[in-house]
């Protein structure tokens, strides 16, 4: 589970770019199908949060590629979907997702699928992505992202889910492996394992969080290598990468900090098993300046612009 509260800075994210004097009149239509919104390859982009809207507006920085958060921009209309109409006129753009509760056992919030549907058809991302957790039950609804115990019950039923939300936007969705802090002792299947099978059942591909990855394998005692090892390549759509802290010996995905030098060394091995990957430096806490997100990216940019024999 995420101790950042990442639902919370989507909803101040979207009060900010509603204040961003750069922002704008919303009621322009978005531009018809601008070629930078169709394509994403295999490069570099930065997380887009509401500080760096405006600078990016104004300057157009060279970067790759913007992901944000979906849930920041259903509304119909305003200064936050207006600058975004504005970017995907320049830069290929990714939707991820931080509220739907993919893993729960509550129906599907057939209201925010709508919000996202006609999100996703007015932007045209590249990718539309989620998290494989739970976020709500019974109608209550909580500001984490809480691991799912990784049963036979649970893969059958995200499955399922996965599914129907794949049919009701008509698109494929990106899933992405969560950071946990406990495990469920009715746990039968590995994590790398579920979330490889999840991938193979439901048609949909990942969006693989490295940093995740090394977290929970510090938190739970794995090899991070071995959960590699068992992700299938050609599922892989694209790779996250932030910062964590220490907590005694444990790692809190807090999304505020550098990438780690040990993410940067699973990230390498990481491209060079999958080969170059769509590539996003997260950062949600004590958001740097831009240029520091921006070398970040570089960073991984030299990674992916390395010569890859793609291991099998
Ligand atoms: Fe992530």
């Amino acid at each position: 589970m995420r101790q950042d509260g990442r639902q919370e800075r989507a909803a101040e994210g979207l009060i900010a770019d509603a204040l961003s004097p750069a922002a704008g009149p919303s009621i322009r239509p978005a531009d018809p199908s601008p070629a930078a919104s169709r394509a994403l390859c295999a490069a570099a982009g930065i997380g887009l949060r509401s500080p760096h809207v405006r600078k990016v507006r104004s300057e157009r920085p060279p970067v790759r590629w913007f992901e944000v958060h979906s849930e920041n921009y259903f509304a119909d209309g305003g200064p936050a979907l207006a600058a975004l109409d504005d970017l995907r006129t320049d830069y290929p753009l990714s939707l991820h997702g931080v509220g739907m509760s993919l893993g729960s056992c509550d129906p599907l919030d057939r209201a925010h699928l709508a919000k996202l549907k006609r999100l996703a058809d007015r932007i045209e991302p590249a990718l539309v992505s989620e998290h494989l957790c739970w976020s709500g039950v019974g109608g209550r609804h909580f500001n984490d992202l809480l691991p799912l115990p990784y049963t036979e019950e649970a893969l059958a039923h995200v499955t399922t889910r996965v599914g129907e939300v794949q049919d009701a936007l008509g698109r494929e969705l990106l899933v992405e492996n969560v950071s946990s802090y406990l495990g469920f002792a009715e746990a039968t299947v590995p994590e790398w394992e579920f979330v490889a099978e999840l991938a193979r059942r439901s048609g949909c591909r990942l969006l693989l969080d490295v940093n995740n990855i090394y977290v929970n394998a510090v938190n739970h005692g794995f090899g991070a290598d071995r959960y590699l090892a068992a992700i299938p390549g050609d599922k892989v759509a694209e790779i996250h990468l932030a910062g964590f802290e220490r907590s005694g010996p444990y790692l809190i995905d807090t999304h505020s900090a550098p990438v780690a030098p040990e993410v940067w060394a699973l990230y390498a091995r990481a491209i060079a098993r999958f080969g170059p990957r769509p590539t996003l430096i997260e950062w949600d806490l004590d958001i740097p300046a831009f240029e520091v997100l921006a070398r970040e990216a570089a960073s991984a940019q030299a990674i992916l612009d390395e010569p890859h024999v793609v291991a099998r």
